[in-house]
């Protein structure tokens, strides 16, 4: 199938690490395939991925429970002009197959997602089968270690405490997450379900650390996403991957 053109590019702010990662990931997969690809993402909210994704000339269906977000990822698609590249459905998780109606995807993404639904293992098997055999997932999870070491910088020693004994990763009752992840547990998980984990790094290892006050422009901001970037990639420092705000995972279907 010829590849066809990708719609117009909105000038926007600086994609994320992740996003960056994302795009490379899909724009390397297309080369192979030889056509744009068939991307889910599941929690997809605003399309902080999908709508780049999107533009790329990539087809995304994006299962989000929020009626609000799929509203504002509409306008976001239309203002970038890829809405014939976007699909919104609303639905959830946890009962990924009925959203789907038998679609099938190269690529899923689940980003910041795995973290609300009742049961992270039935989604990542959904998932799975909604992928086409060798399909690629893009997982993003929240890390526990950077949670402990958040509390404990500003102080909160009690819920550092129990973001570190507690099998969830949750640092108290009102914590709005329920649940947060190591990396060796979350590629476990992934094998459970029927997934190749290829490579995990930390995402956001400093930034989350640096007080707000510090962050005031693009510049800082920007100077800290460096610094994190640098951070993974020198030799013999994949532990700090341990230490992510994030943990992004790419992985195969097995
Ligand atoms: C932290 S946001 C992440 C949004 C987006 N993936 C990103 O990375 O910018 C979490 C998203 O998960 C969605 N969500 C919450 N519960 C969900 C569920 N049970 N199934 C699917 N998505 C869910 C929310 O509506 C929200 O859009």
């Amino acid at each position: 199938m010829p590849d066809e053109q990708p719609p117009r590019r909105r000038a926007g702010a600086r994609p994320s690490a992740v996003v960056a990662v994302v795009s490379a990931l899909a724009d390397e997969h297309r080369t192979r395939l030889g056509r744009p690809l068939q991307v889910l993402d599941l929690g997809g909210g605003t399309g902080g991925v999908a709508v780049p994704l999107a533009e790329a000339g990539h087809q995304v269906v994006v299962v989000d429970p929020s009626p609000d977000a799929l509203a504002s990822l509409a306008r976001r698609a239309r203002e970038s002009g890829s809405e014939g590249h976007v699909t919104a459905v609303q639905g959830d998780g946890d009962r990924l197959a009925e959203s789907l109606a038998g679609r099938e995807f190269d690529l899923a993404c689940c980003h910041g997602t795995l973290e609300f639904v009742d049961d992270p293992e039935s989604t990542l098997r959904a998932i799975q089968a909604a992928l086409v055999p060798g399909g690629l997932l893009s997982l993003l999870v929240s890390g526990r270690l950077a949670v402990v070491f958040a509390k404990t910088i500003a102080g909160e020693f009690e819920q550092a405490r129990a973001a570190l004994v507690d099998p969830a990763g949750r640092w108290g009752a009102t914590d709005p997450l329920s649940r947060r992840f190591d990396p060796d547990q979350i590629e476990a998980l992934l094998t459970r379900t029927g997934f190749t984990a290829d490579h995990t790094r930390g995402t956001d290892i400093l930034g989350h650390l640096v007080p707000s006050s510090h962050l005031d422009s693009e510049a800082d901001r920007a100077a800290v996403a460096q610094l994190d970037e640098l951070l993974v990639v020198g030799p013999g420092r994949e532990f700090l991957r341990t230490l992510g705000h994030g943990l992004h995972i790419i992985a195969h279907r097995s």
